[in-house]
């Protein structure tokens, strides 16, 4: 496989960073996971937008041209459909120290993974998932794809632990998101979802379910959502890049309405599936 390390592609095995890399030793970096269908980044755009977000936020400035840069890596790797993924640290030092020069130059680096076409595979071929709700122990800032994930990761794990597949985290009595994707509901016809802001991602997938919902004349709405409007809510979803929306299907081991994925989620799969076509 050809990976983008600094500038240069090159391949995986050649590809070392430096252990005095902030992003290894702090976790001191952004990214973003991006998906390539037939060769193409799907919301490449929004993508991108969001990294120059994250970017700014911590102040890291790293002027490459990413869609030339990604959309050539997706080639090298053969086209089709992959996952691309893209790091950047504040770069590296020869010591570990909290302060950093404004000079540093950041570490680039992106690679690919297969991935299959969800859409092409059909909705039959999209199983429901299994939650547990449990507390959000993240920072301040969640609105930066941080590659500061432990408190994703653990609540992940805790999900395994309990037999479950997705992870809700819930913070100050209302839910936020997903270890790795944005929260909806469905009630009587209408999809509710948190607000954006510092205690959630503003995640691409989310903000196409809205465009989508809008030009289908599906009403939407951003809101608190507390645990008892999620547990009596007709549907739940969960999305992101990877995933696109997907049902939830039982939380804290009661199922959502009949446990069964519902229509509005059939309904806005076909119309992703009719996006992605276009
Ligand atoms: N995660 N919320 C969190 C905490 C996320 O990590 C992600 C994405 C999302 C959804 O964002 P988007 O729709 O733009 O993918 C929401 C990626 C896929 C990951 O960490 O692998």
């Amino acid at each position: 496989d050809t990976v983008f390390l600094n500038g240069e592609f090159i391949a995986q095995q050649q590809a070392t960073v430096s252990v005095f890399d902030r992003g290894f030793l702090f976790g001191d970096s952004v990214y973003e996971v991006i998906p390539f269908y037939r060769g193409q980044g799907f919301r490449l755009d929004e993508h991108l937008q969001r990294l120059e977000h994250s970017l700014r936020a911590i102040q890291i400035n790293a002027d490459y041209d990413w869609k030339t840069i990604l959309t050539r890596l997706v080639a090298m790797n053969g086209g089709g459909n992959l996952s691309v993924y893209l790091q950047i640290s504040r770069g590296c030092s020869g010591n570990r120290s909290h302060i950093y020069a404004a000079d540093m130059v950041p570490t680039v680096f992106a690679c690919c993974s297969p991935i299959k076409n969800i859409y092409a595979a059909g909705a039959d071929s999209i199983a429901g998932v299994r939650a547990i709700v449990t507390a959000d122990l993240r920072w301040g800032r969640c609105d930066i794809k941080s590659t500061g994930l432990l408190p994703n990761i653990l609540v992940m794990q805790q999900a395994r632990q309990s037999g479950v597949d997705e992870a809700l985290m819930i913070r100050d009595g209302l839910l936020t998101e997903g270890a790795s994707c944005n929260l909806m509901l469905v009630d009587k016809g209408v999809i509710y979802t948190p607000k954006r802001g510092s205690e959630i991602l503003g995640g691409t997938t989310r903000e196409l379910i809205l465009e989508l919902a809008a030009e289908d004349g599906i009403p939407t709405q951003e809101v608190d959502i507390d645990y008892d409007r999620l547990m009596a809510a007709d549907e739940v979803w969960i999305s992101s890049s990877t995933r696109a929306v997907v049902p939830v299907l039982e939380i804290d081991g009661q199922p959502v309405a009949d446990g069964n994925k519902g229509p509005l989620w059939a309904r806005m799969f076909e119309l992703f599936t009719r996006y992605q076509n276009d």
